[in-house]
């Protein structure tokens, strides 16, 4: 333990993935085993900045919860919760967005791949960045383990932190991003140039947490490589090999150079199949425990979780209402500053 804070959060907007995995619930898995303190948040808030299915939203908070527990984040040791459950993010995220600027929203390149520069967007979509904001420091988070996409973001709530501090008084801090090296940013299989995403139209672009090893076997088959023969890291000229070489050194352990040197002079198939076996591997495990997880237990654990998140998020938004010249609830603090 380093006296560090951990947030973070995942949209449960879809079937997770192992990008999602391998860039953010593996490092929060990491920050558990090393004792740091940490909040985990379903961020259901975020998810309706797109249209949703109310009773697939719900379903899909439980799922999101239970994968989060069957990768191996414990609630006694993590705080998990669900984002609508402590109201103060709402609150916050509204106080924050009369500090961040138009201008640093516009510049925002997630709004812009989502809403396609279309009026009809909501304006939730615009200005979901404060809301990601407000979810971090409301906790005072130290750190904030992320894949590649996030890093704009984390800037801005860092410029958002800053402002408010200089503005207002001292009061938030100023968190830093942790993104990993290799599995920052996991691409899709059917267009390695792209992020491997939950929403995106192709299901086989994605192998989500959930899938059997005939799924997997067969989307891995189905990537996208190039007309050579070599297993080689190279982001720019192999794409899709680099991708499938990142992704098993994550679940393996193994080192890509280790991986190079062990498959030198194998081909496409072979190297397919094995991955696809290393991916299975891992993916049964949190399966199994995904199947064993009850419902009830899983729900439990969220109401716990959300009881420990408001306790932390309402003294930092008594203090920023406080900043803010907010006139208080209570007669005894009325008395006390008349
Ligand atoms: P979301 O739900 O899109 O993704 C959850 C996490 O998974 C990471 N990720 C990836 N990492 C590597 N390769 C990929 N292909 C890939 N796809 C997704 C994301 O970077 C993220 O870490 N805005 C956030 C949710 C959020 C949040 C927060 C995160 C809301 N409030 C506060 C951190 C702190 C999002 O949409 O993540």
């Amino acid at each position: 333990m380093s006296g560090k804070r951990i947030f973070s959060g995942v949209q449960p907007s879809g079937n997770l993935t192992i990008g999602n995995y391998l860039g953010a619930i593996q490092q929060f898995v990491r920050l558990q085993e090393d004792g740091e303190e940490a909040f985990y948040c379903v961020v259901d808030l975020h998810a309706v900045t797109v249209p949703q299915n109310p009773e697939e939203l719900r379903e899909k908070t439980v799922e999101v919860a239970a994968l989060y527990m069957a990768c191996g984040l414990n609630p006694k040791k993590s705080t998990l919760f669900v984002q609508s459950h402590v109201p103060a993010h709402a609150e916050l995220g509204w106080l924050l967005q009369c500090v961040a600027r138009i201008g640093e929203l516009n510049r925002m390149t997630q709004y812009k791949e989502k809403g396609g520069g279309k009026d009809t967007v909501n304006v939730g979509l615009y200005t979901y960045p404060v809301l990601m904001a407000a979810d971090i420091l409301l906790y005072q988070a130290t750190h904030v383990p992320v894949g590649e996409d996030q890093k704009q973001h984390l800037e801005l709530t860092r410029d958002i932190a800053e402002r408010f501090n200089k503005q207002f008084g001292e009061l938030f801090t100023l968190p830093e991003p942790m993104i990993g090296e290799v599995g920052a940013r996991i691409m899709a299989l059917d267009e390695p140039q792209k992020k491997m995403s939950k929403s995106a139209k192709n299901e086989m672009s994605r192998i989500i947490l959930l899938d059997s090893p005939e799924m997997i076997l067969k989307k891995i088959k189905r990537a996208v490589t190039d007309t050579e023969n070599e297993i080689r890291y190279d982001p720019v000229r192999k794409p899709g090999i680099s991708n499938l070489l990142s992704i098993y050194s994550l679940f393996s352990g193994e080192s890509i150079d280790a991986l190079e040197r062990k498959y030198a002079g194998v081909q496409y198939g072979p190297f397919k199949n094995d991955l696809a076996e290393v991916i299975t591997d891992s993916l049964s495990e949190i399966q199994r425990r995904y199947r064993e997880l009850s419902r009830e237990e899983v729900i439990a654990s969220l109401q716990e979780g959300a009881e420990k998140a408001s306790e932390v998020a309402e003294q930092t938004l008594r203090k920023a209402r406080e900043l803010f010249g907010f006139l208080p609830k209570t007669n005894q603090l009325l008395s006390e500053k008349l």
